[in-house]
Formats: structure tokens, C-alpha cells, sequence
């Protein structure tokens, strides 16, 4: 359980974001979904299974896409010799975005020490909310029930800013329509985006990015991703599963899934031990995405390792 983990695994891992990037890329645009998806997928196994970890994937995509890959929850990653540890991936994050030539598409994947990541399985949404490490000690547990301008006030006065200042990062569906109402009511600037919430997720963490917090409902899988990124950046995050229906209701109520239940950042990812990689697929506020030139491609990927909080962006040439 507690075997070495290489300081080192996180530069390992950016290969994994990469090579995912550079074949997910190459879809910009065409309007398919499924084979930039597999694509990805592909290119981001073959990397996990060379790296010196015996892994395992905590939370999959399958329950919310319905398709089934090699990187379903509870399949083995990593070419087994080296520290058992838990995964998360998401090969394409924003696969709308990709299909539609859109920015924002990004490819991202975590471990940490197993047994450190909340597994989820089968809840397919959460409700989150994610600030940075300078306002962590307003993001308390009440915050999630509590109605958004009491929480947006407790953030502006930690942040000594006015309420109108902030900038909230909401994912653009019908069921944020209440929540985004009350956030524009309660004076603060709303930023929506067709897809993404890891990115959001990391730029509410990341200070001074322009994003001062996200709020809503989105993928449970992507919720345990970006709580490793959160907890790396040293930012604050809270966590509900929230069902979109009752048969989600129900089957995370036969899992013992408590639906009430509010997790910290700390809960849903109990180790620092964290690397996490995140490689742009399109251009976006994150990371730009992957060029391609006669014979290469270059990559813009994010690195943090949660042990020593370092953030590292790496630009890669690749000969193709
Ligand atoms: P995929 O690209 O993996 O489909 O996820 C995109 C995404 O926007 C996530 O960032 C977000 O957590 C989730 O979908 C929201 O789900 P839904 O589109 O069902 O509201």
C-alpha cells in the first residue's frame, strides 16, 4: 500500500496527456464523436501500460456515455511493476468541443497512492464547488445548500473583492437555470461554457486565472479528477453526488452512496501523494491545443504534483 512513488511519475504521466492529445487532435472539427474518443483512448492505454505503476482505473466514463473501453471503472492500468496506485483519466474531456472545432478540449489523467481516491461508482453526476487555496477557509460545507449569494459574499470578502468582481464558472445547461439566475441577482459575473468542467475546476483553483469559482452540477468521474488537480493547487473543493434521475437515485442508493453527503476536496482524494497531467486538445483558456506541421506536432500540457505543489506547463515538439 504505501510503496514508493516516483517524484519523477508526473513527467511519465504528460506523456500519456500528449500522446492522447495528438491522436484526439487530429478530429478537430469533423463532427464524429466516437473515433477521436477511441482514438484517445488507445493512444492513452498503450502510455499507461508502459509506465512502472500497478494501477487501477476509480471511476470510468461508461455509466454517463454508455460505451464501454479499456479504461472502464475497476480495469487494471500500468505494466504492474511499481506502486499500486489509483487513476482517473478522461481522454478527451469536451469531446463536443472537439467534434464542433470548438476550444476548451483537453486530455487529462491522475493517480495517487490506491485506496486514496473517493470511488463513486455508480453515480454519474456531482454537484461541485471549487475555489482557490487564497478563499479555501470560506468554502464551508454549508456552502452547498446554501443559496449561491451568501456563498459568492463569504468569497468576495475572503478575496476583499466586491461581489461583482468575480467571475463564476457554470456549465450552460437547462438545469442551471435557477443557479445561474441567482448568481447574476446576487451581482457577480457569469461565465458559461457548452462543456469542460475539469478546466473550470482547475482555473477556480489556479489564482489569478480569471475564474474565481465554480459552481453546479457535472460527470462524477470528471468531480474525482479535478478534486486531484484542486487538491495539488492547494485550492478548495466541495462535492455531492447529485442524480439526474431516479434511476440514478436508486442505484446509488443501493451502493450505499449517501446522497447527502457533502465531501471536501480532502475526502474525495485523501492523499497528497497526487501527479496529475492535463494536455490541451484544442485551444482553450487553459492550455493551447496541439499543432500539427509537416512531420511534428507541439503540446501545451499542465503538471502538478500535489506532494510539493509544484504546477510545471511543459511545450512539447513531437516528431510524428
Ligand atoms: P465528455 O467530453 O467526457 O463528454 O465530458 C464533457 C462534460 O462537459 C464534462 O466536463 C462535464 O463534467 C460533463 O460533460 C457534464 O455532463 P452533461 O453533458 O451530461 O451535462
Amino acid at each position: 500500500m504505501n510503496e514508493y512513488v516516483p517524484r519523477n511519475l508526473g513527467l511519465d504521466l504528460v506523456r500519456v496527456t500528449e500522446s492522447a492529445a495528438i491522436q484526439a487532435g487530429r478530429w478537430m472539427g469533423l463532427g464524429d464523436r466516437v473515433k477521436p474518443d477511441r482514438a484517445a483512448t488507445d493512444a492513452m492505454l498503450a502510455v499507461l501500460n508502459e509506465l512502472d505503476m500497478d494501477g487501477h482505473i476509480v471511476i470510468g466514463e461508461e455509466a454517463k456515455s454508455g460505451i464501454h473501453s479499456p479504461l472502464d471503472t475497476g480495469n487494471r492500468v500500468g505494466n504492474g511493476h511499481g506502486p499500486a496506485m489509483d487513476v482517473t483519466v478522461d481522454p478527451i474531456d469536451g469531446t463536443r468541443l472537439l467534434m464542433e472545432g470548438r476550444p476548451g478540449a483537453i486530455s487529462v489523467v491522475a493517480v495517487a497512492p490506491r485506496g486514496s481516491m473517493w470511488s463513486p461508482s455508480p453515480a454519474v453526476y456531482m454537484h461541485k464547488i471549487v475555489v482557490d487555496r487564497d478563499v479555501g477557509e470560506a468554502l464551508v460545507p454549508e456552502c452547498m445548500d446554501a443559496p449561491p449569494a451568501w456563498t459568492l459574499a463569504l468569497i468576495a470578502r475572503v478575496k476583499q473583492k466586491e461581489v461583482r468582481d468575480l467571475v463564476v464558472f457554470v456549465l450552460d445547461r437547462p438545469r442551471h437555470a435557477d443557479l445561474i439566475d441567482e448568481i447574476r441577482m446576487a451581482g457577480a459575473r457569469v461565465a458559461l461554457h457548452s462543456e469542460g468542467d475539469i478546466a473550470g475546476a482547475i482555473l477556480a483553483a489556479m489564482p489569478d486565472s480569471g475564474v474565481d469559482v465554480l459552481m453546479g452540477v457535472g460527470g462524477v468521474a470528471e468531480g474525482v479528477t479535478a478534486a486531484c488537480a484542486v487538491r495539488a493547487l492547494k485550492g478548495a473543493m466541495l462535492g455531492r453526488i447529485a442524480p439526474q434521475s431516479e434511476m440514478e437515485r436508486e442505484r446509488c442508493r443501493e451502493a450505499g452512496l449517501d446522497p447527502e453527503a457533502v465531501l471536501t476536496c480532502n475526502e474525495l482524494i485523501t492523499n497528497d501523494d497526487i501527479f496529475f497531467a492535463a494536455t490541451g486538445v484544442t485551444d482553450g483558456p487553459l492550455l493551447d491545443g496541439v499543432r500539427y506541421h509537416r512531420g511534428r506536432a507541439e503540446t501545451h500540457s499542465l503538471i502538478l504534483r500535489g506532494m510539493t505543489g509544484t504546477r510545471r506547463e511543459i511545450r512539447s515538439e513531437h516528431l510524428l
